[in-house]
C-alpha cells in the first residue's frame, strides 16, 4: 500500500470514527429545538454504482478510500477546461420526508445508493449556542457530509439520528450531502428477509436544531407504580456540578428543583400533586412540562399513569385492562409510500379509533415520532417494536450492536410518551440458545433504559407431534418477559377456519396473554362463500371464529390482529388479488373496509361494556 493510500485510509479513519461516534442522542425532545426545517425538495443523484462515492473505474472497488471527486463535495464546473460528471442543482428533486420508491416510478423497487443534496442558509452571525443536524429516520444506511465534510455514519432505518454542527456550518450558503442505502444484507437489523416493502432514502424530518451552549439534553419522568411519586431525571450538557434543574407543571401550580451532579445528571422524584388526572384511553389528559437549568427552558406535553401485570391481568392504573387493539404497518396506503407526518398518524389512529380499538401494535419497528405523540392525544395504548424480525444473525456481535443501539434510540425518543406501554423485543425468531440470549440482552437494556414499561416480543409455539390442534406456549424467552404474545394463523396458514373450533392451548406461564397477530387475506370487494380463500367472507368468518376461540385462553388480556389495512409486501405475488400487497387488512388499500372490519368492531364494542 502506497503512504498516500495509507495516509487517507488513516485519516479517513478518523473522520468516520468521530462520526460514528456522533451520539444519537445529543438533543431529545427535537421539536422544542427546531432553528429551521430542512424538508422539502432535495436534488438526488441515483447512484447503483456508487460511483459518487468511489471513482475507481476496476474492480476491487476499494471502499475504504473514497473518492477525491465524490459527489458529497457538492462541486460545480469552476472552468470549461474542468469535466464534472455530476451537477446536483441540475438533478432531479425528491421531497424530503419521503421513501423513494413512492415518488418515482423508476425507484419502486430500487436497492441501493441514492444522493441528496439541500442547501440552506445559515446566519452565523446572529446565531448562538449550539446547533444539530437531525434526521427522523433514513433507510438503512446513511452517510451525511456538511460542506464536503464527513459528520458521520448512522446504520438502521427507522431510528433518530444526529450531528453536532456547531463548527462545521459556514456563514450564509450550506450544501448538506446525505447518500442513503437501503440494500438488504443478512446481518442488517432486519435481516434480508421481511414481508414489508423496503423504502428507501430519508424518510423522515430533516431539522436544523438550535440549543444554548449549556442545555437540557435530555430528561425523563414517569409515575412509579404507587401512583403516589414522579420520578424525574435529565441530562444538562455543559453544566457543572450543583447546577440548578427545575421541573414546572405549570397547570398544577408544581415547581420542583434539584441540583446536578459533576457530570451534569440529576436524578428524584417529587411527590405525585394535587389534582392531577391520570392519563388513560378514557381520559388521555396531558401536562405541560418545562424543564430549565441555566436559563435554558424546554417544553413537553406527557401524560401520567402506570402500567403493570399482576398475576395474568395487566394493570393500567391499579385497574385491570383488555388490550383491544390492532396492528399497523408505517404506510399510508392512499397517498402510498411509508407514514411520515402527524396527519398520517391521526389517519391511522383514527381508523384504530373507529375500529373500537384502545391499542395499537406498532409493527415490525419504530414508527415516526408523531405516532407516538398523537396517539399520546387520541388515547391510544401503543406497543412498539424493533426490527429483529425472523432470521436474525444471532451470533454476530455486530448485529446484537446494531439492534441494541436501534432499541436504546427508540426509548430514548418515546419513553415521555404515556400512549406506549410495551416495548417489544423482536417478532417470530426461531427459538435456540443464540437467539433466546440475544433477545435476554435486549430486555436487560430495556429494564434499565426504562423499568416503567413491560416487555414483550411475538414469540413462537408448537404443538405435539400427534395432535397438531393443541398448542403449547412455553417459548423459554417467555421467563423473561412481562407479557405472553405470539402469532397464530389458524384457519389460514394452519388449516381451516373450522379448525379454530377444536383447537385447544397450554399457556405455559402465568401471565398475560396477548395475541399480537392472526388474520387472513381478503381483497376488498371481493365475495364467495367460507371457503373462498381471499374472499371478504372467508375473513369476517375467520375473525368470527378466531375471537370466539381466543377467549378460551387463560389470561387472555388482549390482541392485535394482523392488520389494520392492506400494506405492500414483495412477497404477495397472487396476479389480480395481492398483486404486491399484502391483502390481511380490515381496511382495503383503497381506504374501503371488508366485512371484517365489523365483525371486530362489533367484538370490541361488547369487550369494552365488560
Ligand atoms: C407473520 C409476520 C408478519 C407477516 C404476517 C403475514 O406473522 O409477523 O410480518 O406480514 O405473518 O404472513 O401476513
Amino acid at each position: 500500500m502506497n503512504f498516500m493510500k495509507a495516509l487517507s485510509l488513516f485519516l479517513f479513519g478518523l473522520v468516520s470514527a468521530a462520526g460514528l461516534f456522533g451520539r444519537s442522542d445529543n438533543v431529545a425532545n427535537v421539536y422544542d429545538r427546531v432553528a429551521q426545517t430542512l424538508n422539502g425538495k432535495w436534488h438526488v443523484i441515483v447512484d447503483p454504482y456508487e460511483n459518487g462515492y468511489y471513482n475507481y473505474r476496476y474492480e476491487p472497488f476499494d471502499k475504504s478510500v473514497p473518492a477525491t471527486g465524490g459527489y458529497f463535495l457538492d462541486r460545480t464546473q469552476k472552468d470549461r477546461s474542468e469535466l464534472l460528471e455530476y451537477d446536483f442543482e441540475k438533478s432531479p428533486t425528491l421531497d424530503v420526508p419521503g421513501d423513494w420508491n413512492s415518488q418515482d416510478d423508476k425507484l419502486f423497487y430500487y436497492e441501493g445508493s441514492v444522493w441528496y443534496r439541500k442547501t440552506f442558509d445559515f446566519a452565523k452571525g446572529e446565531s448562538v449556542g449550539r446547533q444539530f443536524l437531525h434526521f427522523g429516520a433514513a433507510n438503512y444506511e446513511a452517510h451525511v457530509y456538511l460542506n464536503g465534510q464527513k459528520l458521520g455514519v448512522h446504520v438502521g432505518g427507522f431510528t433518530p439520528f444526529q450531528f453536532e454542527v456547531t463548527d462545521a456550518l459556514r456563514d450564509g450558503k450550506n450544501s448538506v450531502v446525505v447518500m442513503v442505502n437501503n440494500e438488504r444484507e443478512k446481518d442488517a437489523v432486519p435481516t434480508l428477509n421481511t414481508d414489508w416493502w423496503n423504502y428507501g432514502g430519508i424518510t423522515r424530518d430533516v431539522l436544523l436544531l438550535e440549543t444554548p451552549d449549556v442545555f437540557v439534553s435530555d430528561f425523563y419522568l414517569s409515575l412509579d407504580r404507587g401512583r403516589d411519586r414522579i420520578s424525574f431525571s435529565a441530562f444538562v450538557e455543559g453544566a457543572n456540578k450543583g447546577d440548578a434543574v427545575s421541573v414546572r407543571l405549570p397547570e398544577l401550580g408544581v415547581e420542583k428543583r434539584f441540583a446536578c451532579d459533576e457530570e451534569g445528571r440529576v436524578s428524584g422524584s417529587f411527590a405525585r400533586p394535587e389534582g392531577m388526572v391520570l392519563w388513560s384511553p378514557e381520559t388521555p389528559r396531558l401536562y405541560e412540562v418545562e424543564v430549565a437549568a441555566a436559563g435554558d427552558v424546554t417544553r413537553d406535553r406527557m401524560g401520567f399513569r402506570t402500567i403493570e401485570t399482576r398475576g395474568r391481568e395487566i394493570l393500567l392504573n391499579g385497574e385491570p385492562v383488555f388490550l383491544r387493539g390492532i396492528s399497523i404497518h408505517e404506510e399510508n396506503p392512499l397517498r402510498g409510500g411509508r407514514a411520515r407526518s402527524a396527519e398520517d398518524s391521526r389517519l391511522l389512529l383514527g381508523w384504530a379509533k373507529e375500529l373500537g380499538c384502545n391499542f395499537a401494535r406498532l409493527a415490525h419497528y419504530p414508527h415516526n415520532e408523531s405516532m407516538a405523540r398523537v396517539a399520546d392525544e387520541m388515547g391510544i395504548l401503543l406497543w412498539e417494536e424493533v426490527p429483529v424480525y425472523w432470521t436474525i444473525s444471532w451470533e454476530n456481535a455486530e448485529t446484537l450492536a446494531n439492534a441494541r443501539g436501534q432499541l436504546r434510540d427508540l426509548i430514548l425518543r418515546d419513553r415521555n410518551r404515556s400512549s406506549v406501554i410495551v416495548w417489544s423485543m423482536a417478532n417470530e425468531t426461531p427459538v435456540s440458545e443464540a437467539r433466546t440470549r440475544f433477545l435476554k440482552r435486549l430486555v436487560d437494556d430495556t429494564r434499565e433504559l426504562d423499568p416503567s414499561r413491560l416487555v414483550s416480543a411475538a414469540m413462537e409455539f408448537h404443538n405435539p407431534a400427534d395432535n397438531d390442534a393443541h398448542k403449547i406456549v412455553d417459548d423459554p424467552f417467555g421467563q423473561y418477559t412481562d407479557i405472553l404474545s405470539f402469532n397464530q394463523y389458524i384457519g389460514w396458514y394452519d388449516g381451516l377456519p373450522e379448525k379454530l373450533d377444536r383447537v385447544t392451548w397450554e399457556i405455559g406461564y402465568e401471565k398475560p396473554v396477548v395475541i399480537s397477530e392472526f388474520g387472513a387475506g381478503a381483497l376488498q370487494g371481493m365475495h364467495g362463500d367460507a371457503l373462498t380463500r381471499f374472499s371478504e367472507e372467508y375473513q369476517a368468518d375467520l375473525y368470527a371464529r378466531t375471537v370466539e376461540m381466543l377467549e378460551r385462553i387463560p389470561g387472555l388480556s388482549g390482541m392485535t390482529p394482523w392488520i389494520l389495512v392492506d400494506f405492500r409486501s414483495p412477497r404477495r405475488s397472487l396476479a389480480f388479488v395481492q398483486d404486491g400487497w399484502n391483502r390481511k387488512g380490515l381496511i382495503g388499500d383503497n381506504g374501503e373496509r371488508k366485512q371484517a372490519f365489523f365483525v371486530l368492531q362489533q367484538y370490541y364494542e361488547e369487550k369494552a361494556k365488560e
